[in-house]
């Protein structure tokens, strides 16, 4: 399956204003005042380890995000069935994950995912929150993540986390993907941002 057929079948964003999932070429971005930011819906979750019986929750989101469980980044290839996986799960439903890996003595976000219902919400933010302690507990002293050159979303939640842009690989997207394929909004697919933070920020 190529990137560019994914993008249309899988919804991966929703729209604030009707609710509407969105694939990623259909998203586009709102700027608002601080304060009509805020999602008046509001969801109880918790952040925990995956277990082995996660596992098909696990490739089911990878799915939808990504239609395969294999993430090329960093010019390495993780499969997100064999990373540290952190869940948000609010009763036993999985609302999102981040895998982790080790990479180049850093810790490596390798996939964060929120699905659309539950987006706008925190939970991304919470996960990301948590795998920075797992970067603490295990006396690792960065965390890194690649967002590609087309996601602006995610390039603006991880700056607002306290990330800053460490490299610019540039092309390595779409080497990666095989060719030029459409993003966010239909932007083209091109570069790898490697962003990085301490594990420890004061502040942040
Ligand atoms: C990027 C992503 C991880 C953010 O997770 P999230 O739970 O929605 O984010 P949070 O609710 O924790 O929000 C944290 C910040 O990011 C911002 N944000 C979240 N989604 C955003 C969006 N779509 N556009 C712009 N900013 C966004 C929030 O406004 C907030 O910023 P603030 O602190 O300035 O208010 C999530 O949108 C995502 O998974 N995106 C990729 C799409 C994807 O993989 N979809 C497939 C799911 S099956």
């Amino acid at each position: 399956m190529t990137h560019g057929e994914l993008d249309i079948a899988y919804p991966q964003y929703h729209c604030p204003l009707c609710g509407e999932e969105l694939p990623l070429v259909d998203a586009r971005l709102t700027i608002t005042c601080s304060e009509h930011v805020s999602d008046e819906r509001s969801v109880a979750y918790g952040i925990r380890p995956a277990k082995d019986s996660d596992l098909s929750a696990v490739e089911d989101i990878c799915d939808r995000a990504l239609g395969e469980t294999d993430v090329d980044v960093f010019g390495a290839s993780f499969d997100v069935l064999s990373t540290d996986n952190l869940l948000a799960t609010d009763d036993g439903d999985l609302l999102g994950l981040c895998s982790l890996a080790v990479h180049g003595g850093d810790l490596a976000i390798v996939l964060l995912s929120v699905y659309p219902d539950s987006q706008g919400l925190g939970v991304g933010r919470a996960l990301v929150e948590a795998a920075v302690s797992v970067a603490e507990q295990r006396s690792l002293p960065f965390i890194k993540v690649v967002v590609t050159n087309d996601d602006i979303p995610s390039l603006y939640f991880y700056l607002r986390l306290g990330f800053v842009v460490d490299d610019i690989a540039i092309g390595a997207a779409a080497d990666s993907l095989g060719g030029a394929s459409r993003g966010f909004s239909g932007i083209p697919i091109r570069d790898e941002i490697r962003l990085k933070r301490p594990a420890c920020v004061a502040g942040a």
